[in-house]
């Protein structure tokens, strides 16, 4: 059995802001057949705090930054969690990361190294009886976890980065790291100063004995320019240690055979049975029932997300008989626009601004398309949902996008590989001339039903993946592949 500590700022159920918690709370169960015990070190916010069962407290920390912490073990929703509950630094409502005027808590800073120390603390045996082999830092928001490992007080545990998404660095004031408890050679060597600053993600990418990011092809964007927002360089001196591993979703919580928010349950040789589905989705965003592909959008509304193109390609999208649901929240300029839209266009255009687990699932069991037109894209759940859904995925050609949807060139759909549309580049007119190339073959009726049945056959689970991570695992800690099993 190889243990796993993994330390992430989300984890579905218990609070999710986007794709990384339904990553972090997938794993444990999927790595779970594969001989690895994955425990997960959380904030305790008050969500999780209160569907913690059988909690017991492992460690009292009375001094612990700027106040009184301890951690707590115990489950929740079918999770082995460590919570760090230090209400001083999470006991806030809302976002685990804004306050309520929607800007990153001044604070958060603290917030995360005391997340990423608490592992550390773990990682060298503080809780007797427990010891994790491996620390499985998630994001910026852990990216000091490998740094601690690595400059503090020496200590056996491996330390292995995700990647989630590049944009999000951790970047703070030289002013706090004298209170982070880092040691000063992390200064001194250069692994935590990015730009005149200081940035967590950096230091960790810096240092970590092994980086992965959620796809291939984002494995490899991230070490150009384009993509690389700034760590490029970095990541091209570290290509030896970082791995493209493509997320998996849990094909048990997205099943289209069995869902509640579903009106009709239906499998690949039943899309027909989505019409109900479509009918209740209508319903809900105000929209006529009429002929036309319905498009949707279940996103964060944001510039990465390519929701200003879409923004500019909506009037297109209906001239061509084409209809829009919109679920998602960001950005209040895009949140703007697409309420215009929606205004302009009664009954063919809806949009609901907020955040539902619920109808985020009625949507891909109901709409005919699901549109991720990202400028740039680490992985992307979505589209693997639509697949998995038969709500045919529309993306451009970037990150996990390019490796998880096949084109329907005339090629692929002389195949039966086609799965989906895909465009490049990120354009306006690109986006409107897919928008097109997708109304036409939704127009072909066997076509597109054979598109739809070849996306809801293919593999989106999370086993492939699940042993890559635990091969990573096996090599990091010397062991033999397999030995794991033992
Ligand atoms: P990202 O993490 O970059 O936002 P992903 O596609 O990896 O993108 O993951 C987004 C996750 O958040 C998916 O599970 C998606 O269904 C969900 N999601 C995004 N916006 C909403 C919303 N408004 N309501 C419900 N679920 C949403
Ligand atoms: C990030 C990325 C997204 C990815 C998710 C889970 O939020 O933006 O592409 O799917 O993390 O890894």
């Amino acid at each position: 059995m190889i243990e796993v500590l993994s330390v992430a700022s989300e984890i579905y159920p218990l609070i999710k802001t986007g794709g990384l918690a339904d990553v972090t709370g997938a794993l444990p169960g999927a790595l779970a057949p594969l001989g690895v015990s994955m425990r997960t070190l959380v904030p305790g916010y008050p969500a999780v705090i209160s569907k913690l069962e059988a909690a017991r407290v492992v460690a009292e920390m009375p001094d612990y930054f700027d106040g009184t912490a301890r951690l707590l073990a115990g489950r929740a929703s079918g999770l082995d969690l460590i919570v760090l509950d230090a209400p001083h630094l999470y006991d806030r409502p809302g976002s685990p990361y804004l306050d309520a005027s929607g800007k990153d808590w001044v604070d958060n800073w603290k917030r995360f190294a005391a997340l990423s120390f608490a592992a550390y603390e773990l990682g060298r045996g503080m809780v007797e009886g427990y010891r994790p082999q491996i620390l499985h830092a998630h994001d910026w928001q852990a990216g000091l976890v490998p740094a601690y490992v690595a400059f503090n007080a020496p200590t056996r545990v491996k330390t292995v980065l995700t990647v989630h998404n590049l944009a999000f660095q951790g970047v703070f004031g030289w002013d706090v790291f004298a209170q982070l408890r880092l040691d000063f050679r992390a200064a001194q060597e250069g692994a935590i100063e990015y730009f005149g600053s200081i940035s967590y993600l950096k230091a960790g990418l810096q240092v970590a004995d092994a980086l992965t990011t959620v796809s291939p092809t984002y494995a490899h964007e991230i070490r150009t320019g384009a993509y690389g927002m700034g760590l490029e360089g970095l990541l091209q001196s570290r290509s030896d240690v970082l791995h493209g591993i493509l997320n998996g979703i849990d094909i048990g919580a997205w099943d289209p055979q069995n869902d509640p928010a579903l009106a009709e349950a239906y499998g690949s040789s039943s899309t027909d049975k989505r019409a109900q589905n479509r009918a209740k989705l209508l319903e809900r965003f105000g929209i006529e029932n009429s002929p036309g592909p319905v498009f949707s959008v279940v996103s964060r509304l944001t510039w990465q997300k390519g929701m200003d193109m879409l923004v500019e390609c909506v009037d297109a999208l209906v001239a061509l008989g084409g209809k829009l649901v919109v679920l998602g929240s960001g950005d209040p300029a895009l949140e703007a626009a697409l309420k215009g839209a929606a205004a302009r266009h009664p009954g063919k255009i809806g949009i609901i601004v907020g955040y539902s687990e619920e109808l985020s699932h009625l949507v891909q069991g109901g709409a005919d398309v699901m549109m991720v037109p990202s400028r740039f894209e680490p992985c992307g759940l979505t589209q693997l949902y639509g697949l998995r859904y038969g709500c045919v995925p529309l993306v451009s050609r970037v990150g996990g996008l390019a490796d998880t949807v096949i084109d329907a060139n005339e090629a692929a759909v002389d195949a039966g590989v086609a799965t989906g549309v895909v465009f490049a580049p990120a354009t306006t007119e690109a986006l409107t001339e897919a928008i097109r190339r997708t109304v036409t073959l939704y127009g072909r009726e066997k076509t597109w039903r054979k598109m739809q049945r070849r996306g809801m056959k293919s593999d989106v689970s999370w086993e492939a993946s699940a042993r890559k991570y635990a091969d990573l695992y096996s090599d990091l800690l010397g062991l033999k592949r397999d030995e794991q099993d033992d």
